[in-house]
């Protein structure tokens, strides 16, 4: 068994840095946005949690069975000597990789990557002693911003989950898929997770559940900024509203102001005025389709190797190989 590594390239005063700059940026624009990661402090990252387990919330279920019956395909087609996780968090649905590709006997080291020290700490604290042949090497950083600090490998499949690339914007997936292109040798590979667009229905119900969990986890990054910010968010005069953008194909979250409201942000010197009922965008969350997924990822120079699905057509597992 050989000592876990832990590659920091994101410090607590970048954080800092890059929220200061995201709230300045979305608050002082028209309409105002906020960008999804700033949700995902401690009570965030539970609160996320929470919506895993809700009966409206099919997409990390989903996935999981998905991987339950393709993840030994999936580890045969791959042959990877190290599976490199994007935005691992606890690393719950992953064991299913490393269980599979252990199985295959490729399997030498797993690369978690996540902003959150603590969340990989602990991960790494647990998965050491449940795979003591597993070399492990985590990496705090973005996966928007720090791909190419990742460890070199023999063949490395680059894991990236739960449909998080539906956060990103069009042209900020194309840059993603560009930047993880270019740190991987030809060959490589890419296991991508993406929710596909199904009834609106389903959709806008797995993001405004009944028991007002993702209510509170969306109004959450008001208390994050009330917090690292020093503002005065009313937290609880902004309510919650999804619905879904059929021209773009995806899920949108708004916080929506239920009267005229002034906010003071003293770390920032920064006076914000929502009228009532104005609406600030937190999250984009877009699904896709098959030929879109193929689409993308050709345009960033991977070939789709092969898709797994499940059987109603919630999500996609894509295996995709650098050219
Ligand atoms: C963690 C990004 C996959 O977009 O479905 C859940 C986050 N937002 N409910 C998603 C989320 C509202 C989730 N991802």
């Amino acid at each position: 068994m050989s000592p876990a590594l832990l590659d920091i390239h994101l410090t607590d005063g970048d954080a800092d840095a890059a929220l200061r700059a995201d709230v300045r940026a979305g608050l002082t624009t028209i309409p105002k946005q906020l960008p999804p990661k700033w949700f995902y402090d401690a009570r965030g990252s539970e609160l996320f949690e929470l919506i895993t387990e809700l009966p409206e919330y099919y997409p990390t279920r989903t996935e999981r069975a998905l991987l339950e019956r393709s993840a030994d395909a999936i580890a045969i087609t791959s042959g990877a000597d190290t599976i490199v996780e994007l935005g691992s968090g606890s690393s719950a649905k992953t064991r299913l990789l490393l269980d599979a590709f252990g199985r295959a006997g490729s399997l030498r080291r797993y690369v978690p990557q996540d902003v959150s020290e603590a969340a990989l700490r602990s991960a790494m604290d647990a998965l050491s002693v449940e795979y003591p042949d597993l070399e492990l090497h985590g990496v705090v950083g973005d996966f928007t911003s720090h791909l190419h600090r990742l460890p070199r490998g023999k063949h490395r499949m680059v894991a990236f989950l739960g449909g998080t690339i539906g956060n990103l914007l069009p042209a900020e997936r194309a840059e993603f898929l560009d930047r993880l292109r270019a740190v991987l040798q030809p060959g490589e590979q890419l296991l991508l997770g993406t929710g596909l667009v199904i009834d609106e229905e389903t959709l806008v119900r797995a993001y405004d559940d009944s028991a007002g969990v993702t209510a509170e986890f969306n109004r959450n990054v008001l208390r994050v900024l009330n917090r690292e910010l020093r503002a005065d968010f009313p937290v609880e005069e902004f309510t919650h509203r999804a619905l879904w953008d059929a021209e773009n194909e995806w899920i949108e979250m708004r916080l929506v102001a239920q009267r005229a409201i002034t906010v003071t942000l003293a770390e920032l010197g920064l006076e914000v005025r929502f009228a009532a009922g104005e609406e600030m965008r937190t999250e984009v969350s877009a699904k896709f389709r098959a030929p879109g997924v193929r689409a993308m990822l050709e345009e960033a120079g991977f070939t789709v190797t092969r898709t797994w699905t499940d059987p109603d057509d919630r999500f996609a597992l894509t295996l995709a190989t650098a050219t």
